[in-house]
Formats: structure tokens, C-alpha cells, sequence
């Protein structure tokens, strides 16, 4: 059945993605992106696309009750992206966060559960479940682990996951809350550890590695992450949470070692620095539930094929990441919107 989403955050990384995707996966759906253009919101992220009838861009804040109202009362759901998303930004000042991720998520929520069966996809992140130590390899996070956050970033993300929870237990919302491993691929904003470092490695530069380089993270190709979100969208029960994977756990030395492989740089490009004020250890995530009950699992994660078409990207798509390193990006909203 054709539908109407509302996506919010839709010019980040993850988001722009999902749109594309949609757009090429179900060309009859109409999507409105909702977008207040923080600094890693980037219209450039969409401009292949921005001319289609089938999208339409709102530059809003998604703690505007009056817009949000209106938005939600045109479409059949939202899927919602739109946070602040950066840990190290949430360490240097955490209000952004609790603005945005958490004010902002009760904002569509309440104008969410006035309208009958309107369809509520949050967007959350694997660091609500807290980190595991590095010496239990058989240790996952399963949907039943319990919340435990430990950065600014993730308890703001784990209030709002507890706040759509609220929403289906007292109001009935027919909801879904997906929790993903660290993405990866095209049009991350690159001050996250795999473009900033390929873009430095490009401007010869060396990438600051923090501590001593073995916390793990779970890497996730952004194309099998939005695959997911629409089989839950489509296939998911409500009520329920989904873990979403990419089966490819690697330790930061690790990652850093098959960045440079990738750019045949050598180590003397690593500057070592001050480790993460609570840097969490290990992210590692159980994704069976998905796989049996909606029959997705990662196809495009795998590396190094992966990461190799990744740093390939960026370094084909100079301009891309120049404007935004140069904040040049900011005048492309003016440019197309005026
Ligand atoms: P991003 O920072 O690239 O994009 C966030 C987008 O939200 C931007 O376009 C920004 O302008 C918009 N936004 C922020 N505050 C807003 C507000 N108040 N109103 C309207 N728009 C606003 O983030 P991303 O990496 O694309 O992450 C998207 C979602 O996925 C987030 O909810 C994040 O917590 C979650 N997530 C990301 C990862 C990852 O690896 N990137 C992993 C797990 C979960
Ligand atoms: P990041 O991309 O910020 O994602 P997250 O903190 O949400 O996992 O960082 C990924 C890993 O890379 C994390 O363990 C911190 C590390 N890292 C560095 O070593 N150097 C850097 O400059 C950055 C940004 C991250």
C-alpha cells in the first residue's frame, strides 16, 4: 500500500540515506523530510533528488508543535531519525541533546498518538544498552539487556526510547524502536572516525586514534541499516524493539589498520591521543530477533570489500566532504530554498 512518510533528521547521514533507498525501493511513496539543518544537516545530502515529486523538504525543528501537528496530520508515518548524535559533542555540552533527542521526541510523540494508528519508527542506537567488557567475546546485547547508558548521548537516546515505550503502554501508539551498531558509508559527517580519518588520510594528515586503540564497535553498511528499518516498518510488530547489525565487530586499531591498507598509508600516520572521557569498551549486538521474525539480515557489511567501497566514495566525493569541512555546505540551503 502506497504511503506517506514523515522522516525527520532526513539531511544527516543515516536519514539522507533512507530517503534515497525509499525513493528507489517504493517509487509510489511520498516523503516529507523534516529537517531543522544543524550543523550535520546537509541539504547537498539530497540534492540528486530534491527536484522529485515524490519528496518534499520542511526546514522545521521537530520541537515545533504547531508544524509537527500539521505534518503528521498529512502522512500515515513517521519514521524518526533527527538527534543530536555525536558522543564527543554530548561530552563537551549535553542541553543540544536533551533538546533535541528528548524534548523533540515527545513533541512528535504527543501529536503522534492523537492521530488513529499512525505508524511511529524511532531510530535508536546499540549505546542505550551501556558497554561490555573486552575480554567476554561471547557476551551480545539481545533486546532484553537492560538500559544502562553511560555517555550524555546515550542516556538522551535511551529517555526517548523510554518515552516511546511509555507511549504504546498508556496511549496504545502502534510503534517500533530499532537499536543499531555503528553505521558506516556515504555521506557521514566527517568528524565521526571513519570519514574523518579517510579525509585526513586524503589531506595527508594523521588520524588521532584515542587511547590505545582497542574498544570495539560493530560496523554497520548504512544501505543493510535503512534495508532494516523498512522491513521493520513494513514487517514489524508493534510494541516490539529490533536489534539491527552488522555482524562485523573490529577494535579501533583494527579499523585504523584497514583504513590505511585501504589508502596504502603506513602506522606512522596514527597520532596516538587522550583517550574518551568514559570511553565505552565494546559494542556487540545480538540481531537473531530480526533475522527470524522479519528475515533481515546484513548483505553489504561484510569487510574489507565494504569499507574499501566506502573510503572509495569519499575519496571520489572530494567536494562532498570539502564543503562540509570548509562549511561551505551551509550555503546550499539558501542557494535551492532561498
Ligand atoms: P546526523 O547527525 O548525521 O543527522 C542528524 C540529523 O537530524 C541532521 O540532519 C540534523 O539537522 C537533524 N536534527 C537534529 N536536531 C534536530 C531538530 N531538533 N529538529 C529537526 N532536525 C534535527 O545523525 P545520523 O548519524 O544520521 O543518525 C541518525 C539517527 O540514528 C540518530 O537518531 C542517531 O542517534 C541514530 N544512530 C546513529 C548511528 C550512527 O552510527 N551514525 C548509530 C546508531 C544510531
Ligand atoms: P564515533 O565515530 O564517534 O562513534 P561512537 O562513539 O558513537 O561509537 O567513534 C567510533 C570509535 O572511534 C569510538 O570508539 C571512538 C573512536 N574514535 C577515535 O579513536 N578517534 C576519533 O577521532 C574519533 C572521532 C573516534
Amino acid at each position: 500500500m502506497s504511503q506517506h512518510l514523515l522522516v525527520t533528521g532526513g539531511c544527516g547521514f543515516i536519514g539522507s540515506n533512507f530517503i534515497r533507498f525509499v525513493l528507489e525501493q517504493r517509487p509510489d511513496w511520498q516523503i516529507t523530510n523534516l529537517d531543522s539543518l544543524t550543523y550535520s544537516g546537509n541539504g547537498e545530502n539530497l540534492a540528486d533528488v530534491a527536484d522529485l515529486d515524490q519528496y518534499h523538504f520542511v526546514h522545521g525543528d521537530i520541537r515545533d508543535d504547531e508544524l509537527v501537528k500539521q505534518l503528521i496530520e498529512k502522512t500515515d508515518a513517521i519514521i524518526h531519525f533527527a538527534a543530536e548524535s555525536h558522543v564527543d559533542r554530548s561530552i563537551l555540552d549535553s542541553k543540544p541533546f536533551i533538546e533535541s533527542n528528548v524534548l523533540g521526541t515527545q513533541v512528535l510523540l504527543d501529536a503522534a498518538r492523537r492521530k488513529e494508528d499512525y505508524r511511529f519508527i524511532h531510530i535508536s542506537t546499540d549505546e542505550v544498552y551501556g558497554d561490555l567488557p573486552l575480554d567476554r567475546p561471547d557476551l551480545l546485547f539481545t533486546e532484553d539487556s537492560p538500559i544502562c547508558t553511560h555517555s550524555p548521548y546515550s542516556a538522551s537516546k535511551a529517555a526517548s526510547d523510554l518515552l516511546v515505550g511509555a507511549y504504546h503502554h498508556t496511549f496504545g501508539l502502534n510503534m517500533n524502536i530499532t537499536r543499531c551498531s555503528n553505521n558506516f558509508g556515504p555521506y557521514q559527517f566527517p568528524e565521526k572516525v571513519i570519514p574523518l580519518f579517510v579525509t585526513n588520510l586524503i589531506e595527508n594528515e594523521k588520524v588521532p586514534l584515542y587511547g590505545d586503540g582497542s574498544n570495539i564497535r560493530d560496523w554497520l553498511h548504512v544501505i543493510d541499516h535503512c534495508e532494516a528499518i523498512l522491513a521493520v516498518f513494513e514487517k514489524g510488530t508493534s510494541g516490539e524493539v529490533y536489534n539491527i547489525s552488522g555482524n562485523n565487530e573490529r577494535s579501533n586499531l583494527e579499523l585504523t589498520g584497514a583504513i590505511l591498507d585501504a589508502m596504502g598509508k603506513g602506522k606512522d600516520m596514527i597520532r596516538p591521543v587522550e583517550d574518551r572521557l568514559g570511553h565505552d569498551r565494546r559494542y556487540a549486538i545480538d540481531a537473531s530477533k530480526i533475522k527470524t521474525q522479519l528475515g533481515w539480515e546484513p548483505t553489504r557489511s561484510a569487510w574489507p570489500q565494504a569499507l574499501e567501497q566506502t573510503v572509495q566514495w569519499y575519496i571520489t566525493h572530494a567536494t562532498w566532504w570539502q564543503r562540509v569541512k570548509t562549511g561551505e555546505y551551509r550555503t546550499y540551503y539558501q542557494k535551492q530554498y532561498g
